[in-house]
C-alpha cells in the first residue's frame, strides 16, 4: 500500500497518464476512459488537472464515460455527479464536450437510457481503462450489495447505509439523499480491458479485505474484480488494516 490518500492521487493520476499516452489515441481512435465520483477519486483529479497544466497530457482525444448517476436531482444541482465532474475535472482540462458521457438521471424513459449507455459505450468497442472507487460495503459504482455480477447499465435502490454515507453531501439530511441511481453493471466493469479501484481510509477495510481475501460474492460486489484478468487495487496503508 501507499502511504496515504494524497500518494494514491498521485500514483493513480500518473497510472491514467501513462495508459493514455503510451495509447496514443487519435480523433479516429481515442482512448476511453471510465471514471468514479466520491470524495477518493478527488486527489486523482486534482493531479490530473496539474499534470495536465503542466503539459503532460492532453485529453483532446479521450472519451469518458461515468459510471453512474443519482435520479432526480437536476442536473446543475450541486450534488449531481454531472456537476461533480465539471466543477472537479472536466471544466479544467481539454476534453472536448462531446467526448463526456454520463447518464441522465432524469431521462424519461429509464431503460432506454441505460441501453442507449451500454451501446454507446459499445460503439467504441470497449473502454481502455475503468477507474472507481469503493463503497463502505463493497458496492462498485452503485452495485449494491446482492447485484447481479452479470449486472449491465440500469437502475438500483440504494442502501440505507449507502444513503447515510452519502449525506455528508446533503448538509447530512437523509432526506435529501436520492433514492435511486443509475449505474453501469458489474458486467460493464468487467468488459473494460483494465480496471484501477482506489481504496482509502480505515472505513474501506472491510471492502479491501472482501475484494482481495474473501471469495467472489454478489454481497460485495467489488470482490468480482477476482474475475478480472488486468485489475490494479491503489490502497493506503489505514485502508488496509483488516488483511
Ligand atoms: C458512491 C459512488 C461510488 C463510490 C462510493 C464511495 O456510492 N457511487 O462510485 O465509490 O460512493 O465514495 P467515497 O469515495 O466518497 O468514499
Amino acid at each position: 500500500p501507499l502511504s496515504n490518500a494524497a500518494d494514491v492521487g498521485l500514483w493513480s493520476a500518473r497510472h491514467i497518464v501513462n495508459r493514455i499516452n503510451a495509447f496514443k489515441p487519435t480523433a479516429e481512435r481515442p482512448f476511453v476512459l471510465g471514471l468514479p465520483t466520491g470524495g477518493t477519486p478527488l486527489q486523482t483529479y486534482k493531479r490530473l488537472i496539474e499534470l495536465h497544466k503542466a503539459g503532460e497530457i492532453s485529453f483532446k482525444n479521450v472519451v469518458t464515460f461515468n459510471m453512474d448517476e443519482y435520479i432526480g436531482l437536476p442536473e446543475e444541482h450541486p450534488e449531481s455527479y454531472h456537476s461533480f465532474m465539471y466543477n472537479n475535472f472536466f471544466n479544467h482540462v481539454d476534453i472536448p464536450r462531446e467526448n463526456i458521457n454520463l447518464l441522465n438521471g432524469n431521462a424519461p424513459d429509464v431503460d432506454t437510457e441505460c441501453r442507449r449507455y451500454e451501446e454507446k459505450i459499445k460503439s467504441y468497442g470497449r473502454i481502455n481503462l475503468f477507474m472507481g472507487g469503493v463503497g463502505n460495503d463493497g458496492h462498485i459504482a452503485f452495485n449494491e450489495p446482492a447485484s447481479s455480477l452479470a449486472s449491465r447499465t440500469r437502475i438500483k435502490t440504494l442502501t440505507e447505509e449507502t444513503r447515510i454515507a452519502n449525506s455528508r453531501f446533503f448538509d447530512g439530511d437523509m432526506t435529501k439523499v436520492p433514492k435511486y441511481a443509475l449505474t453501469v453493471g458489474v458486467g460493464t466493469l468487467l468488459d473494460a480491458e483494465e480496471v484501477m479501484i482506489l481504496v482509502t481510509g480505515h472505513a474501506k477495510a472491510l471492502s479491501l479485505q472482501a475484494a482481495v481475501e474473501g471469495s467472489v460474492n454478489h454481497m460485495w460486489t467489488i470482490s468480482a474484480l477476482q474475475l478480472h484478468p488486468k485489475s490494479v487495487i491503489v490502497c493506503d496503508e489505514p485502508s488496509t488494516m483488516e488483511l
